[in-house]
């Protein structure tokens, strides 16, 4: 049976990427590989909707994190660490591991914030704020957008972790202030996992270039260096099979069109709550901050999440991921995002209907797929 990933990272890899994978390896100091690395970089601008650099460093999302808090930030600099779950909770430890005096705002697990809270907080001693866009424990996103326009002309830095939405999710640097947006390859990217790709403001280069603080292999002012080199380069060795995957998934990216694999994701993610609401399921994140790259749900009394999990994947090949800490068992997270289709959110659907069928759950037969049917065709609520 074939499986299909539709779990928050890794993603299933484009028929294009995975012929790019068994490639041949480039030299990354030849020319060759130079043309590769100037169109991924150009097709990275084009996803980050942006004009500043987009670096890729070889490392997961988590290595891009700790470089975008290593450039931007010297130990003892106070900042505003916004967490909303399990990843917002890591950058906490990364920002304390690198000496920061880190104010940390927790957020009840399932919301999102905005930007009247985020300035509540603040004492005017900062010199930023982090925020997760898109929390992939709970599937809630935050309002990155209000947030970075609250915090323009504050002379804060804004570091925003977009590892679970950049690609399926709105996210415009410029306009929203953001000076570090860091995602990574294996998610809405349609990559393998090894790359983290960050778009980096002028600003914080310029502060950068001027922090002396401890780092070598995640120097920014390196990256973005060697990229502007002619032709461009990276510093170190890059894992170069996954930068040419990268420039497949890119590009197809760019054939679909941003905005319409916006539209897609947002798409997808309105079938998947409204399908499992028809269930008679309960959503575990708050409409109101509901992401369009997953979606969580919660697992009804006396039904095992594992069992669900495991069941689905047993008798269906669709492999869907379980809670995280004290979510465990409470909850399932469905992804979609990246290579994954409307088609693949019906199958999902279905799958757990007859799942919950199988384990004694009454479920309206063939009610959530009537609804996630609706949106499909009529593609869904339009921003
Ligand atoms: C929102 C978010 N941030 C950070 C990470 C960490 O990325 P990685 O696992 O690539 O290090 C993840 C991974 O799932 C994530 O979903």
């Amino acid at each position: 049976m074939n499986k299909r990933l539709m779990t928050p990272g890794p993603t299933p890899l484009p028929p294009q990427v995975i012929k790019a994978l068994g490639q041949q390896v480039l030299h990354h100091r030849t020319k060759e590989y130079a043309d590769v690395l100037a169109s991924l970089s150009s097709g990275l601008k084009y996803v980050f909707a942006t004009d500043y650099p987009v670096v890729t460093l070889t490392a997961s999302g988590t290595g891009g994190m700790e470089a975008a808090v290593a450039n931007c930030f010297r130990p003892g600099d106070r900042v505003l660490l916004v967490s909303a779950g399990v990843f917002g909770d890591r950058f906490y430890d990364i920002c304390r591991c690198m000496g920061l005096n880190v104010t940390k705002l927790d957020v009840s697990w399932g919301k999102g914030i905005g930007a009247a809270e985020v300035l509540s907080h603040l004492t005017g001693d900062e010199k930023g704020v982090i925020v997760t866009h898109n929390e992939t424990s709970t599937a809630a996103r935050s309002d990155i957008e209000t947030i970075g326009k609250a915090l323009k002309g504050t002379g804060m830095f804004y570091i925003v972790d977009a590892v679970s939405s950049l690609g399926g999710m709105e996210v415009r640097p410029e306009d929203w202030g953001i000076d570090i947006v860091v995602t990574s390859s294996q998610k809405a990217l349609m990559c393998p996992p090894g790359l983290t790709f960050l778009s980096v403001s002028q600003r914080a280069m310029e502060a950068a270039r001027k922090n002396t603080s401890r780092r070598h292999y995640w120097d920014l002012c390196k990256a973005v260096d060697f990229l502007s080199k002619q032709p461009p380069q990276h510093p170190f060795t890059p894992a170069v099979n996954i930068v040419m995957a990268s420039l497949e998934a890119v590009s197809l990216i760019q054939k679909e069109g941003l905005e319409n694999v916006w539209q897609r994701h947002k798409r997808m993610g309105e079938m998947a709550r409204e399908g499992v609401k028809a269930m008679g399921l309960e959503l575990f994140a708050d409409e109101k901050y509901a992401s369009d790259t997953l979606t969580a749900v919660k697992v009804p009394e006396g039904i095992d999440g594992q069992e669900v999990i495991g069941r689905m994947e047993e008798d269906f090949g669709i492999i869907i991921a379980g809670g995280n800490r004290s979510l465990k068992g409470k909850i399932i997270r469905i992804a979609h995002m990246g290579y994954i289709s409307e088609g693949d959110v019906l199958d999902t659907l279905k799958a757990l209907e007859e799942t919950l069928v199988g384990l004694g759950r009454p479920v309206d037969a063939g009610k959530a797929l009537a609804v996630a049917k609706t949106i499909m065709d009529t593609g869904g609520t339009k921003q």
